[in-house]
């Protein structure tokens, strides 16, 4: 158990591991072992969705990592349709695998989603038309609906939401304008705001921008390992999150909720890891 007045919570998202990808990241791992109290991992763990691949990444976590883990999967994770047993090798290494489900750890709440496509602010895609376009929506929706329902059973005074999909456009530009549809919706924004969420944290777009604020202000970080690697060239390639120990100890308004006060961030300030991981 850590003893200092802060939680220290490390994201990185898109880690890809392949067949080929033991110990690529163990430096990393390493290092976010050494600055950080809890690991959150936001989804694309492998490149092609394989139990094989998950194996390789459960093993460098195991070796590595002996803080708490935190995951959602992304699309990458669901190419090969072995996502329970993705799931399942990942739990049994001790990772917390969310999928429309929150966890209290070391008395911070996370609530985990992959959420979905489907567009940002007035360009978001309707359900109007075709069959296909309302069922596309749906999965949108409910996607939202599974973040609003984790999010709702949190009644810790912080809660972090680990999403693989953007809620945002702001953390996704620097991406080609045309694909800003299919890395994220603004309908997974409105529970962050319901339920005043501390901070965000998601992958996919590995050309978007680090940070970003929601329409109401809470903090996205789109923690990429790419993005990360090329735009802190000489820091560690994941992000750290602080959230005050006081805060996280303290009570809560009487319908549950937050006071609504924001968690700092940082990259710490130390060498960076030089492998590539297969993006
Ligand atoms: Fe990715
Ligand atoms: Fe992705």
């Amino acid at each position: 158990m850590p003893t200092r007045d802060i939680i220290r919570i490390a994201a990185v998202s898109d880690v890809h591991y392949g067949k080929q990808s033991q110990g690529t990241l163990q430096p990393l791992f390493n290092q976010i072992a050494e600055h950080a109290d809890i690991l959150v991992l936001p989804g694309d763990l492998t490149d092609y969705g394989l139990a094989e691949e998950v194996r390789v990444l459960a093993r460098d976590l195991s070796a590595a990592v002996k803080i708490p883990i935190i995951a959602v999967l992304g699309n990458h994770d669901f190419e090969s349709d072995q996502s329970d047993e993705i799931t399942r090798i990942l739990t049994e290494a001790g990772v917390h695998v969310l999928d429309g489900d929150s966890v209290e750890v070391l008395g911070v709440g996370f609530a985990g989603v992959k959420g979905f496509a489907g567009g940002f602010g007035r360009g978001t895609l309707g359900p109007w038309g075709e069959r296909a376009i309302k069922q596309f929506v749906q999965e949108s929706v409910n996607e939202a609906l599974k973040l609003e329902s984790a999010l709702a059973r949190l009644k810790t005074p912080h809660r972090i939401a680990i999403l693989h999909y953007s809620p945002i456009q702001g953390t996704v530009e620097g991406e080609p304008v045309e694909i800003f549809p299919w890395l994220g919706s603004s309908r997974l924004e409105e529970p962050l705001t319901r339920y005043q969420v501390s901070a965000v944290v998601h992958g996919h777009a590995h050309k978007g921008s680090p940070e970003g604020r929601t329409t109401t202000g809470i903090p996205v970080y789109n923690v990429s390992l790419p993005l990360l690697r090329a735009r802190y060239p000489d820091q560690p390639a994941f992000r750290i999150i602080e959230v005050p120990r006081e805060i996280a100890a303290a009570g809560t308004n009487e319908d549950g909720r937050a006071h609504g006060r924001r968690v700092g961030d940082r990259v710490p300030p130390a060498s960076r890891v030089a492998d590539a991981p297969s993006v």
